[in-house]
């Protein structure tokens, strides 16, 4: 049996975790009614996520074999948790893989194994403060010219155009390259490699058809060749930059941790390094141009950006919903789930939740508390890469209310959102502006 057979796409299958949910699952009305893949679902979840909160904050959905967990201080509770609800299935298939793709998979050469998103505390502590450390403040600060350069010259393509589709023109790809500078990667590959992870989300979230499912494992073998050429080349000659610093520790101590286990940290940063930021981005945009006083203000008092930023991750995240496992059974929230529970926890639903951010179905860039949500996660496993997401939606808007100010929503543009349990973001953005108006770079 090859490795990834065994791990499922990308980590141990968890223990029959549909046998013991099923043993004790009472299918409410809610429960029933959620349904996480149909479009009025996905286009806006927040009604369905406020009568959860209301009516029943922890059920259990048929749909999908998930207890489903929608109050704030509950999700943090399951965060906080490491031992009880376990990380393991963080990357597993939401959609079993079809034959075809499944014989794809067994043919590649690729040895995934967990790495810090889906460990347990056993090896997770351990790994997290190496890597975790290294993330330091000094090495994403040092590229903020190199980030903003990379804003600007793609603002620069389109500014005297007087439209964009600002996800496609710019947000699609400047995470990508920021992440690729970080890591010490070319920045030529960097588009390359966001279209081998693109297909990622929808396979491992969602419900792919046969041909996508087998596209993906083609794109994740390349994928996983491309990381252990970059490895294997900074392993000979580690350069000033993350990837570097890593190399030395391991050079320093290779019972830090193995080669492999640096090719899969290096595979995973690649992929939640910029698809997040990228959906985070462009959500943020729409709200904030969706209510042009904040737009206007962010615009003449840039001071508030940070703060916007916070409200953005807020209001309406791109990673909407986490997993977890329960290792026993275990009380959430009052209910009690079985050993092997599968739980969806509604990141989503937590970020609005009137018990922690008052009136929190309301967009505003100058919340106090803001910073509380969830989007990020919590507890042990909080995103490692947070401090590199925060720098560049800042840029992002920095530079977009400072050369754009006049810009403007295209009137009656319908909103798309790939069809995902926890990816949530708009698939196209576009806008308008008058070109005259437009102050120099
Ligand atoms: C807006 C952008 C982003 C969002 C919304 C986001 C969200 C998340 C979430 C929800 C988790 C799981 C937390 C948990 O299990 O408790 C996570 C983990 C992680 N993220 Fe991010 N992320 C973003 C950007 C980034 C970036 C830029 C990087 C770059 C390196 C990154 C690297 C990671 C890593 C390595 C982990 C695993 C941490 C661990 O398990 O110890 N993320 N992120």
């Amino acid at each position: 049996m090859s490795t990834i057979e065994r791990l499922g796409m990308f980590q141990s299958e968890p223990e029959a975790p549909d046998a013991a949910a099923s043993q004790t699952c009472p299918v409410t009305a809610l429960g029933a009614a959620f349904d996480p893949f149909s479009e009025t679902y996905l286009a806006d979840p927040y009604p369905f996520f406020e009568r959860a909160r209301r009516e029943e904050p922890v059920f259990y959905s048929p749909e999908t074999g998930y207890w489903v967990v929608a109050r704030h201080d509950d999700i943090v509770a399951v965060f906080r948790d490491p031992k009880t609800f376990s990380a393991a299935l963080a990357r597993h298939p939401v959609t079993p893989l079809c034959p075809a793709a499944a014989k794809v998979r067994d043919g590649l050469d690729i040895a995934i194994e967990p790495s810090l998103v889906d460990e347990d505390p056993e090896t997770h502590l351990k790994h997290r403060k190496i890597f975790g450390d290294a993330f330091t403040p000094r090495r994403v600060n040092e590229i903020e010219p190199r980030i903003r350069a990379i804003v600007t010259r793609y603002i620069d393509r389109f500014a005297a155009d007087g439209e964009a589709e600002l996800v496609s023109q710019m947000l699609y790809e400047v995470p990508a390259l920021a992440i690729f500078i970080f890591l010490g990667a070319r920045d030529d590959d960097a588009v390359f490699v966001k279209r081998l992870g693109s297909a990622r989300a929808v396979v491992n979230w969602g419900r792919p058809g046969e041909a996508e499912q087998v596209a993906m494992m083609r794109d994740m073998g390349e994928h996983w060749a491309f990381t252990r050429e970059l490895v294997d080349a900074a392993l000979e000659n580690p350069g000033d930059n993350y990837l570097g610093d890593m190399v030395r520790l391991h050079r320093e101590d290779p019972s830090r941790f193995t080669v492999n286990y640096l090719y899969n940290v290096m595979f995973l940063m690649q992929f939640a390094g910029h698809e997040t930021t990228t959906q985070a981005s462009a959500n943020g945009l729409k709200a904030l141009l969706s209510d042009r006083a904040q737009w206007d203000r962010l615009c003449r008092e840039p001071g508030l950006i940070p703060g916007a930023v916070e409200e953005i991750l807020r209001y309406d995240a791109s990673i909407f919903t986490w997993r977890r496992i329960a290792t026993r059974d275990a009380e959430i929230g009052g209910v009690t789930v079985p050993a092997g529970a599968k739980i969806l926890l509604l990141l989503g639903s937590g970020n609005r939740d009137d018990a922690v951010f008052p009136g929190g179905g309301t967009f505003d860039i100058e919340r106090a508390g803001a910073k509380r949500h969830l989007a990020f996660g919590n507890g042990a496993h909080f995103c490692m890469g947070a401090p590199l997401a925060r720098l560049e939606m800042r840029i992002i808007l920095e530079e977009l209310t400072r050369r754009l100010p006049r810009m403007r929503l295209v009137d009656g543009q319908d909103w798309e959102y790939i069809p995902t349990l926890t990816f949530r973001g708009v698939q196209k953005l576009r806008v308008e502006w008058d070109p005259a108006e437009t102050p120099a770079s």
